[in-house]
């Protein structure tokens, strides 16, 4: 670090950050969550406070670390990373949203533990959840926000149809079916779609490509 500083080139800027899953509560014991681990949205998170900028993570459930000179909101649910992102956003400059969010939630979370005898297990009503890139999307007026497909095939296809129906600047493009790319691992295979065109990207440590996004921010 000493021989080699990172440039300073996001100090003065604000950035919002989700990252790894949510977990929606069924009843006090059971959930339902994904695969994520966070890494992808903590090595951004890392990345982009080294270069200066003031960070707030809003991190679902995962026992990694937060790097040092981050500010992290923890969060369970889909409903808190929404207010908690939000709420970051009003004096923020920009938004990754890396995170896994469920995509529905119970209906009705038990407040005490179903029991499979005799209560309905097999059958759980679901409601989608708030798409928060989508809204933080709506509300960003000048502001910059990107967001991730996780996608197993047409990667680019599906991330492109994302892009256009979430309305944020850039979807970064995610391979999940790959043992080198997705959940959980230390690389990924991207790809960085925008409006002006698609740009494939070699598999890439996570923070190699999360210093790649943050040059994309820089440059936006
Ligand atoms: N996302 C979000 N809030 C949700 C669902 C998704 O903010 N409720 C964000 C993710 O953080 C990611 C992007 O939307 O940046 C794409 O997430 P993904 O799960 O790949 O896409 P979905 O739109 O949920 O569609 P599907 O899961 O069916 O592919
Ligand atoms: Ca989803």
């Amino acid at each position: 670090e000493v021989l080699n500083p990172a440039p300073q080139d996001l100090a003065g800027k604000r950035i919002v950050i989700t990252a790894g899953p949510t977990h929606e509560p069924i009843d006090p014991v059971r959930f339902i969550g994904n695969r994520s681990s966070g890494k992808m949205g903590i090595a951004l998170a890392g990345e982009a406070a080294r270069r200066g900028a003031a960070v707030t993570l809003v991190l679902g459930p995962t026992s990694l670390d937060v790097p040092c000179g981050v500010e992290c909101v923890r969060v369970q649910t889909a409903a808190e990373m929404l207010q908690a992102a939000l709420s970051a956003f009003q004096t923020a400059d920009a938004a990754i949203c890396a995170a896994a969010v469920a995509d529905y939630t119970p209906a009705a979370p038990a407040d005490h533990k179903l029991k499979k005898a005799n209560e309905r297990l097999d059958r759980i009503e679901l409601v989608e959840t708030v798409d928060i890139l989508a809204e933080l999307s709506r509300q960003k007026g000048e502001r910059c926000v990107i967001g991730f497909a996780a996608e197993t095939d047409n990667v680019v296809e599906y991330a492109e149809r994302k892009l256009a129906r979430k309305g944020c600047d850039v979807i970064i493009a995610n391979d999940v079916s790959r043992t080198d790319s997705g959940f959980g691992t230390d690389t990924n295979k991207a790809w960085i779609v925008s409006t002006t065109g698609t740009q494939e990207l070699p598999v890439l440590t996570k923070p190699q490509l999360a210093d790649t996004i943050l040059d994309l921010l820089q440059k936006l």
